[in-house]
C-alpha cells in the first residue's frame, strides 16, 4: 500500500489538468525510472521535440494514479535561451534560477569537496536544457515509457543527450544509506490531496505552484506571458554520491552493537531505518509502524523539545522543525519543499568499510519541488544544514548532508549528560545540480512554437 493510496481527496481550487503529475503524485514504491538530460544544440528540433513530447507529459488530474506510469519535462534557464523564448520571458525568471546552480555556489555554501569544480563534467556547464524523467510502480511499464520516451529524443538532429540515469528503489525500498525516505512530505492547499495524520496544516498552494496565493496571501512573482509561469514550479536537483564505507566506519566506530549502530544511525535522521519516527519508537524499531503512512507522520517535537528522542540536530528535525521552540525563529511554512528524490546505483551495503566503497556509484538524485526553489534552497543550505545556530548547536552541522569541517561535531541529547560524538564526515557529497523550471503543460505547448 503506498501512500498515495491511503491520501483521502478533498477540494480542489487548482487547475491539476494544467500541472504536472509529478508535482502532486508521491514516489511509487517500489519505483523504476530514468531521468535524460539533453542538450539542445538547435532552437527548431528543441520546440518540435517539445511539441511532439507534450501529449505525453501527465497532468495531475489523476494524481493519485501512481500505478500508472508518468514522463515529467523540466528546461533549465541556458534551455529555455536555447529554444529561442523572448528576451522578455527570460528577464522575468528569478535571478538564482538564471545564474544557475553552480554560480550560486556561494549562496548554497558548497564549497571544499562539494565545490562545483569538483562535479561531473555535464553539470553546471550550461550544457544541461532539458530533462525528460519517467517514473513508473513496475519495470515493464518503465520500460514501455522509456520506449515511448526515446522514440522522441533519439537520433534527432539538434538534440544531444548529456546524461542518463536509471534510477530505482533499493530492495526494501530503501535509499543508498539504507533507509526509508520520501516520507514526510507538505499537504498542499486546494490540491485535492488531503493532509495525512500529521502534515497539516495544509500549506498555501502558492507555495508549490505559480499562480496562486502563498501564505503571505498574495502569489509569488511568476514569468511571463502567464501561459508560460501559471501552473509551473522550479525543481532544484543535486546529485549525491553517498559515501557509504565512511558512514558505516562511523557507526562501528561509535556503537559497539548492531543494536546500538542501529540506533545511532535512527538518531542522525530522526526515524529508524524503517522509517518508524523516533519520536512515536524512542527505543525500539517499528516496521510496521514506519511502513505505515498513516501513522508514521503522525507526531510533533511537543513532549520532546530538548530532543532526547529526536536529537534537535538530525537531518528531519532541521528540515522540518515542526514544532521545535528554534533560537532563530522562521516561519517553517514557508520553508516546506515536496521531494520527489531517487536513489540510484548499488544498494545499500551494511559490511562496506573501504575508502573505496565511499566510491562505488551509488546516491541520491535529491529532488525537490517548490515555487520559490531556489530561494529556500539557499535558506535550508545556509541555516538548517550548514549551520548550528537555530537550534544553539553552534557549529554543528547536519549529519547527513552538512558540509564537515575536520572534527565535527554531532549531539544526542540524553540525561544526565549529552553525548557528543566527535569525527563526523561529510557522508554525501555533491557531484552535481541544476536548477529547472517545470512549466505547466500549456507552457510546454507554448514553448513548442516559435514566438
Ligand atoms: C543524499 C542526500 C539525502 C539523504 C540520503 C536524505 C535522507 C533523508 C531521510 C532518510 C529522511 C527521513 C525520512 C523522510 O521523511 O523522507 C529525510 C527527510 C527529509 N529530508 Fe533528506 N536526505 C538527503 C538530502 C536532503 C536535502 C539536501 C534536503 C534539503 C535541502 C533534505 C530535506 C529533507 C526533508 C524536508 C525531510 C522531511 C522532514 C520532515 O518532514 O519531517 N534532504 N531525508
Amino acid at each position: 500500500m503506498t501512500a498515495t493510496d491511503r491520501v483521502p481527496r478533498g477540494r480542489v481550487t487548482v487547475e491539476l489538468d494544467d500541472i504536472q503529475a509529478t508535482v502532486l503524485r508521491y514516489r511509487p514504491e517500489p519505483y523504476y525510472g530514468t531521468h535524460v538530460m539533453l542538450h539542445v544544440e538547435n532552437a527548431r528540433t528543441g520546440r518540435e521535440f517539445l511539441r511532439d513530447l507534450a501529449p505525453h507529459v501527465d497532468s495531475a488530474a489523476d494524481w493519485w494514479q501512481a500505478r500508472e506510469p508518468w514522463m515529467a519535462v523540466a528546461l533549465t534557464y541556458t534551455g529555455l535561451a536555447a529554444l529561442g523564448v523572448p528576451e522578455e520571458s527570460l528577464r522575468s525568471f528569478p535571478d538564482a534560477f538564471r545564474a544557475g546552480m553552480a554560480a550560486r555556489a556561494p549562496e548554497l555554501r558548497d564549497s571544499g569537496v562539494n565545490d562545483p569544480d569538483h562535479w561531473e563534467p555535464e553539470f553546471g556547464s550550461g550544457a544541461i536544457h532539458l530533462a525528460v524523467s519517467v517514473f513508473s510502480d513496475a519495470e515493464e511499464k518503465w520500460r514501455r515509457t522509456m520506449d515511448t520516451a526515446r522514440r522522441h529524443y533519439e537520433g534527432r538532429p539538434g538534440l544531444k543527450v548529456v546524461v542518463t540515469q536509471d534510477f530505482g528503489a533499493q530492495p526494501g525500498d530503501l535509499n543508498p544509506l539504507g533507509y526509508r525516505d520520501s516520507i514526510g512530505q507538505p499537504a498542499i492547499e486546494g490540491s485535492g490531496v488531503e493532509p495525512l495524520p500529521g502534515q497539516a496544516p495544509a500549506i498555501k498552494s502558492g507555495e508549490f505552484i505559480l499562480g496562486y496565493p502563498g501564505e503571505a496571501g498574495v502569489p509569488l512573482p511568476a514569468p511571463v506571458p502567464d501561459v508560460l509561469g501559471r501552473n509551473g514550479t522550479y525543481v532544484g536537483l543535486r546529485k549525491y554520491q553517498s559515501r557509504v564505507g565512511a558512514f558505516n566506519r562511523f557507526l562501528r566506530a561509535h556503537a559497539e552493537t548492531e543494536d546500538e549502530r542501529e540506533l545511532l544511525a535512527a538518531k542522525l535522521v530522526g526515524r529508524w531505518r524503517s522509517g518508524a519516527p523516533l519520536t512515536l519508537a524512542p527505543d525500539k524499531d517499528d516496521p510496521e509502524l514506519g511502513a505505515d503512512p498513516v501513522r508514521n507522520n503522525d507526531f510533533t517535537y511537543a513532549t520532546d523539545p530538548e530532543g532526547r528522542q529526536v536529537p534537535l540536530g538530525s537531518h528531519m528535525r532541521r528540515m522540518n522543525p515542526r514544532d521545535t521552540e528554534m533560537a532563530v525563529l522562521a516561519d517553517v511554512n514557508i520553508h516546506r519543499i515536496i521531494r520527489r528524490s531517487t536513489a540510484f546505483g548499488a544498494p545499500y551495503d551494511p559490511d562496506a568499510l573501504s575508502p573505496a566503497d565511499d566510491e562505488t556509484p551509488r546516491g541520491l538524485y535529491f529532488i525537490f519541488l517548490s515555487a520559490k526553489a531556489m530561494a529556500t534552497m539557499e535558506f535550508l543550505q545556509q541555516e538548517w544544514i550548514n549551520n548550528g545556530n537555530f537550534m544553539s548547536l553552534g557549529e554543528e552541522r547536519d549529519p547527513n548532508v552538512g558540509l564537515q569541517k575536520a572534527a565535527a561535531t554531532f549531539t544526542i541529547p540524553r540525561a544526565p549528560v549529552r553525548r557528543r560524538i566527535h569525527e563526523i564526515e561529510t557522508f554525501n557529497v555533491l557531484r552535481g545540480g541544476e536548477y529547472f523550471f517545470l512549466p505547466s503543460l500549456s507552457a510546454l505547448r507554448w514553448l513548442g512554437e516559435e514566438h
